[in-house]
């Protein structure tokens, strides 16, 4: 178990160096402070795929660290969770300058390096929080008709024998819910779904 994890968390920083090292998204990679690559636990079973880091997530490094990221913890909680029993990334792995949309090339150039992170840490259920992580699995999808709808999707062919089929929840992004009460309760009443999600995924 212990080497496990050791194992995955070389994995995990593997990929982050080769993000660097290929030069992926240039543009991004100047104006930004540094690459948020992920944080969590790199053996959980619940993978939370973000949209891109925003100004604090850029200074500390690390995703969901600002107001976004403080209703994610509560939500989290809401299910007896903790950031330690998670993994929590973004598409997009650098600030986009004034936290502009994600591009499509942008979402593009990152997806090989999110389906890397997924082969490594083997999660159960992927959780996708707004529809641009959500348009990289399910092109096309409304979140407003899929939020809460647990949906099998397949991995890449490049991946296929280590990834195999995988359920993906696509929920509201935290940030769409801050100043909206009516989204806020959505998210929370899809959030309570998980854990039996995980109980069927267990079989
Ligand atoms: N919003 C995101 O999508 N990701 C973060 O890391 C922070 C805010």
């Amino acid at each position: 178990m212990a080497s496990t994890l050791k194992n995955k968390s070389a994995a995990l920083a593997g990929i982050a160096a080769d993000i660097v090292d290929s030069g992926t998204c240039p543009e991004l990679a100047a104006t930004a402070t540094q690459l948020v690559f992920g944080d969590g636990n790199s053996n959980a079973e619940l993978l939370f795929i973000g949209e891109a880091p925003g100004k604090q997530e850029d200074k500390q490094g690390l995703p969901f660290v600002g107001a976004a990221g403080k209703l994610l913890n509560q939500l989290l909680d809401s299910i007896g969770l903790s950031r330690d029993d998670v993994y929590i990334t973004n598409i997009v792995k650098y600030r986009p300058p004034n936290n502009r949309d994600p591009l499509l090339e942008e979402k593009k150039a990152f997806l090989p390096y999110l389906w890397q992170q997924i082969s490594v840490i083997q999660p159960k259920l992927l959780i996708t929080l707004g529809r641009h992580s959500m348009e990289c699995f399910l092109p096309g999808a409304l979140i407003s008709q899929l939020h809460g709808q647990p949906k099998q999707i397949e991995g890449p062919d490049s991946q296929e024998a280590i990834i195999g089929s995988l359920v993906l929840l696509p929920l509201y992004h935290p940030a769409a819910a801050l100043y909206n009460g009516g989204l806020r309760k959505t998210l929370f009443e899809d959030f309570s779904a998980i854990p039996e999600l995980l109980t069927a995924n267990n079989t």
